[in-house]
C-alpha cells in the first residue's frame, strides 16, 4: 500500500514537471520568436531544444509551494528569464578566451556554429533580453505584487554580476590548486552556479508570497542545491577527461576548478550526498511541503 501511494504520488511529480517544462518551452520559443535576423537565430540556438531547465523548474515549483496555480502564472517569465541568463552564460564559458569548449548541449557550441563575434552579441542581448522580460512581467495587482517583481529583479542583477555568477567566473578562472583549498573551491561554486540557482528558487519563493522564515529555508535550499549542482557536473566532467583541457596562458593556470579533480572522486560523491541531504533538511526545518522541490534536490544524487 504504502509502496503504491509513493508511486501513485512520484507519477504526479514527472507529470507536473513534464508539464512545467513544457510551459517554459512554450515561453521561451515566444519571447525569442520576435525576428528572424541572424542575431535572433543565434539566440534561439543556444536557447532552444536543449538544456534540462533545472533552474525554471525551480522557479516554478518555488512558486507553487507559497503561491499555487496562480504564482505558477506569475512567475513564468521569470522561470523563461533565468533560462536566458543561463543560456547567455554558457555561450561566454565555451568561447574560446574562456573554456574553449567546441560543443554544448550535444551539439556545436554557439561560437562554432555562428562565429565568436556573433555569439559574443547572442549571450549579450541574452542577458539584456532577461531584464527586459522581467521588467514587462504582469504580477497582480497592489503593491505588494509590484514590490515583490522589482525585488527579484534587483536580486537578479546582483546575484548574475561581480557579487553572484561572474564573480565566481572570474575566480574560475584565476583558480590555481596551488592556492586552493576545498572551501575557497566552494566560495567558487557558491557564486559561478550557485549565485542563478539560489534566484531561481527565491524568486518564485518570492513571487508566491513566502514569509522571511520560509524564504531564509529556500535560500539555504539553493544554496545546497547549487553546490550539489556543481559538484554532480565536475563529477561527471572528472570522469569524462582525463587531462585539463585548459590551454595554458600566462597568468592562468591549466587545470580547472573542479572539485572532484580537487579532493577526489570518492569525497566528492559522499559531498554531494550531504548537499542534497542539506537541501532537502532545509525544506524540513522551514516546513516547507513540497514534492516538486524534493524532486529536484534528488535528481541530482543520482
Ligand atoms: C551547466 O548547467 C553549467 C553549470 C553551471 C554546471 P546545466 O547542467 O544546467 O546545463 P543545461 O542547461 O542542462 O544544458
Ligand atoms: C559554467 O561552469 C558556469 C557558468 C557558465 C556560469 P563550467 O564551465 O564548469 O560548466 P561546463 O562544464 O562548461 O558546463
Ligand atoms: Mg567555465
Ligand atoms: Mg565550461
Amino acid at each position: 500500500m504504502i509502496a503504491m501511494a509513493t508511486k501513485i504520488k512520484s507519477a504526479e511529480v514527472e507529470a507536473k514537471i513534464a508539464k512545467f517544462r513544457e510551459m517554459v518551452e512554450a515561453e521561451l520559443g515566444r519571447i525569442l520568436g520576435r525576428e528572424e535576423t541572424i542575431l535572433y537565430q543565434a539566440m534561439r540556438y543556444a536557447v532552444l531544444g536543449g538544456g534540462k531547465r533545472f533552474r525554471p523548474l525551480l522557479t516554478l515549483a518555488a512558486a507553487e509551494a507559497f503561491g499555487g496555480a496562480a504564482a505558477v502564472k506569475t512567475a513564468l517569465p521569470f522561470a523563461a528569464a533565468v533560462e536566458l541568463v543561463h543560456a547567455y552564460s554558457l555561450i561566454h564559458d565555451d568561447l574560446p578566451c574562456m573554456d574553449d569548449d567546441d560543443t554544448r548541449r550535444g551539439k556545436l557550441a554557439c561560437h562554432r556554429a555562428f562565429g565568436e563575434d556573433m555569439a559574443l552579441l547572442a549571450g549579450d542581448s541574452l542577458l539584456t533580453m532577461a531584464f527586459e522580460v522581467m521588467a514587462g512581467a504582469e504580477v497582480p495587482p497592489g503593491g505588494t505584487n509590484r514590490a515583490r517583481k522589482i525585488r527579484v529583479i534587483g536580486e537578479m542583477a546582483r546575484l548574475a554580476g561581480p557579487d553572484g555568477m561572474i564573480g565566481g567566473q572570474v575566480l574560475d578562472i584565476t583558480f590555481s590548486p596551488e592556492n586552493a583549498t576545498p572551501e575557497s573551491l566552494f566560495q567558487l561554486m557558491l557564486r559561478k552556479t550557485g549565485a542563478l540557482i539560489t534566484w531561481a528558487a527565491r524568486a518564485g519563493a518570492i513571487l508566491g508570497g513566502a514569509r522571511p522564515s520560509a524564504l531564509k529555508a529556500v535560500t539555504i535550499y539553493g544554496e545546497n542545491l547549487g553546490l550539489a549542482f556543481q559538484v554532480r557536473d565536475d563529477l561527471d566532467d572528472a570522469g569524462k577527461k582525463a587531462v585539463p583541457r585548459r590551454k595554458p596562458r600566462p597568468g592562468r593556470s591549466a587545470s580547472e576548478a573542479n572539485y572532484a579533480a580537487f579532493i577526489g572522486r570518492d569525497k566528492a560523491a559522499e559531498r554531494l550526498v550531504r548537499l542534497v541531504d542539506g537541501a532537502l533538511d532545509a525544506l524540513d526545518k522551514g516546513r516547507i511541503k513540497s514534492p516538486l522541490l524534493r524532486r529536484l534536490a534528488f535528481s541530482l544524487n543520482r
